[in-house]
């Protein structure tokens, strides 16, 4: 049975994306803090689908996080050919008075663990010459992002990191694909506060949307899937208005 370990899996789009890959056949590996709701999706995955699943508790924002993982995938004989970097949040307001501290776990869990992971579980796949890389950036990727500057600049980071790992990996047999959602229903919303929004909540696609879009593009090696026409005209649109328009645009639409 191939193998997919999906981070973020414990709600939202990671845990439509862990539904997708066991859909498909494929044993699943479920990551992120709340042990509860893994447990919850792992027993649903074993119960519709006949493949296994197994919970890794790990707190993605912790420096050592991502090599405790790989030991524990090690110790238990677990090799994964689909990695799914999904695990991600935000956080709306001004960098000056954001908690230094959260955005800097931002940039752990959005950035640093997504490329740590990669980094530790691509030889193996590059080896077996089998599975690859989807990850979960945002439509902010496109801009930058006043009033949640350090969230925008993290998405830029993850689709300038997967096009540029796509190319190195051209004839390796992998697929690489990032998965930029734009507005959907999740946790995300509350947690960020842009759930408060106008912009946000009603243009909202549903989490099992976006991640059947996200799993259909990474099967056929697309390199980059927007889910939704809407989004992918704000992101068409982006290519053509200067970007000190754009900023300004959504500096408007995020109240800074
Ligand atoms: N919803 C949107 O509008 C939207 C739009 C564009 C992109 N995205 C991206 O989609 C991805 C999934 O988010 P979502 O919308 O599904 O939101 P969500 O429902 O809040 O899910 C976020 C997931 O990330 C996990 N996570 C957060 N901090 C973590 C940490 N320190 N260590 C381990 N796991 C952590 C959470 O698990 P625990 O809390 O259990 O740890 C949860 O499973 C993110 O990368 C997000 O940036 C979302």
């Amino acid at each position: 049975m191939p193998a997919t370990l999906v981070t973020g899996a414990s709600s939202g789009i990671g845990w439509e994306l862990a539904k997708e890959f066991a859909q498909g056949g494929d044993d699943v590996v479920v990551v992120a803090r709340s042990e509860d709701k893994l447990e919850d999706l792992a027993s649903q995955i074993e119960r519709e689908h006949r493949v296994k699943a197994t919970v890794i508790t790990s707190d993605l924002a912790k420096p050592d996080a991502v090599d405790h993982l790989c030991r524990q995938l090690q110790e238990r004989g677990l090799h994964i050919d689909n990695l799914v970097n999904n695990a991600g949040f935000g956080a709306l307001g001004r960098f000056a008075e954001l908690s230094a501290d959260r955005q800097t776990e931002m940039l752990m869990v959005n950035v640093v663990a997504l490329t740590r992971l990669t980094r530790q579980l691509l030889p193996a796949m590059i080896e077996r010459r089998r599975g690859g890389v989807l990850n979960v950036g945002s439509i902010a990727a496109y801009q930058a992002g006043p009033n949640m500057s350090v969230y925008y600049a993290s998405k830029a980071y993850v689709l300038s990191f997967t096009e540029g790992l796509r190319e190195e990996l051209q004839s390796s047999g992998l697929h690489v694909t990032c998965l930029e959602p734009g507005p959907t229903e999740t946790g995300f919303g509350d947690d960020s506060g842009m759930g408060r929004l106008k912009s946000f909540s009603s243009q909202a696609m549903t989490a099992a949307v976006v991640a059947k879009a996200g799993y259909d593009g990474y099967r056929n090696n697309e390199d980059v899937v927007i889910p939704g026409w809407k989004n992918r005209l704000i992101v068409t649109s982006t290519a053509f208005v200067p970007r000190v328009v754009t900023r300004k645009l959504v500096a408007k639409l995020q109240g800074a």
